[in-house]
């Protein structure tokens, strides 16, 4: 079926991809456990067993040791970026994010009164030069970065680049809040590890989550770090006063990866966004032609840029041709990339991606003053 509005801003699995069965299976196993200990406040890092499976699960996905003592549960990267927001800032502080970053981060920042400064990036990722600079010049309190499979733009950073940024902001004392929530998420050649997995990472945190490899309404992720930041985090106000954090979730969770279903449930989701990233970008091929832009390896994005072309001018047309998109300038602090527009390929299946681009390509034809018309 070809909806009446394919909206490709849609960051999140298509309805027909969460894993409802293999989560039943897991919860009624859960659930015919009489998990009494689940149901109270949890432990402050977690429940044990949750975070003992959790390690195993990523030891195996990143070909990397992954210890419990440097896992702690989260309800998600949005939360853990609050809560990082919240215990290693002041207002006023600045962070350094790439330029262009994942637009909802920003309003998290904005609610925490920081002050946002960008670093350009290029294929690889964020540019370590422009950060050295950066980093001297306004002595960030922490940087936010998402070095795999980067949202909007779909960018990994390389594996020289992520020892330069680890080796600069060691130096300067900044602390890394890696976003690493697509770094799982490769076509078949896995990014370089996750930052936290560095040895110079100690001042890292790396933020993951099961809402892009299993189902976005777990609110259940982790951060992975050395064991004294994640103290500081246990000895917030929110785990001190609530617990731990999505105990019963994480239950049938850990249930999920003990039956070895999580494993499943990812490469499923991997074979069917590749495929769908195909369709998209080879769509975009035939109906855009001057549309400029790098096939995806992994992750859920393609970052189209049309030269001449406003995103936010492009928008009205595209919404009337039955399309929809995310503009450029969403995804910066300030008024830039008006030429770019991030699609997803997560969300719609290949034939709809490719009606997708073709009533994109109608509505650019729309344009006031087409330079290509
Ligand atoms: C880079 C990035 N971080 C965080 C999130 C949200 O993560 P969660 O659902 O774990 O809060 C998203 C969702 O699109 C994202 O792209």
């Amino acid at each position: 079926m070809i909806p009446t509005t394919i909206d490709l801003g849609k960051g999140q699995p298509s309805l027909g991809l969460l894993p409802t069965a293999a989560l039943r299976t897991a919860g009624e196993r859960f659930l015919a456990q009489h998990p009494a200990s689940w149901l109270q406040y949890g432990d402050d890092r977690g429940e044990a067993p949750f975070l003992d499976a959790l390690a195993g699960f990523l030891t195996r996905r990143y070909a990397v040791p992954v210890h419990a003592s440097q896992l702690m549960t989260t309800a998600g990267n949005s939360q853990a970026l609050d809560l990082c927001c919240a215990l290693f800032t002041r207002p006023g502080d600045t962070i350094l994010v790439e330029e262009p970053t994942y637009f909802l981060a920003l309003d998290i920042f904005r609610d925490h009164g920081l002050r946002v400064v960008g670093v350009p990036i290029d294929d690889d990722g964020m540019q370590t030069d422009a950060l050295h600079e950066a980093v001297a010049r306004y002595r960030p309190a922490l940087l936010y970065t998402i070095p795999s499979f980067q949202n909007p733009t779909g960018v990994t950073l390389s594996a020289a680049r992520r020892e330069q940024l680890l080796a600069i902001c060691a130096a300067h004392d900044v602390l890394v809040i890696a976003d690493e929530v697509y770094q799982l998420l490769d076509f078949g050649a896995p990014p370089p590890p996750s930052l936290a997995t560095y040895a110079s990472g100690a001042r890292v945190l790396s933020l993951g989550s099961f809402s892009k490899i299993c189902a976005p309404g777990l609110r259940l992720g982790w951060v992975h770090g050395a064991p004294e930041l994640l103290e500081r985090i246990m000895r917030s106000g929110l785990v001190q006063s609530g617990g731990g954090l999505n105990p019963f979730t994480s239950g049938v969770m850990h249930t999920l990866i003990t039956l070895g279903l999580a494993d499943g449930v990812l490469d499923e989701l991997k074979t069917v966004f590749a495929e769908r990233s195909r369709a998209l970008c080879g769509a975009l091929r035939e109906q855009l032609p001057f549309a400029r832009f790098v096939a995806p390896r992994g992750g859920y994005f393609v970052w189209v840029t049309q030269p001449g072309i406003s995103a936010n001018v492009l928008l009205p047309f595209a919404r009337e041709a039955g399309v929809a998109f995310h503009a450029g300038p969403r995804f910066v602090h300030g008024d830039r990339f008006d030429d770019a527009l991030r699609l997803s390929f997560a969300h719609y299946d290949s034939e709809q991606l490719r009606e997708g681009v073709q009533r994109l390509a109608r509505a650019t034809l729309h344009y006031p003053d087409n330079p290509r018309a």
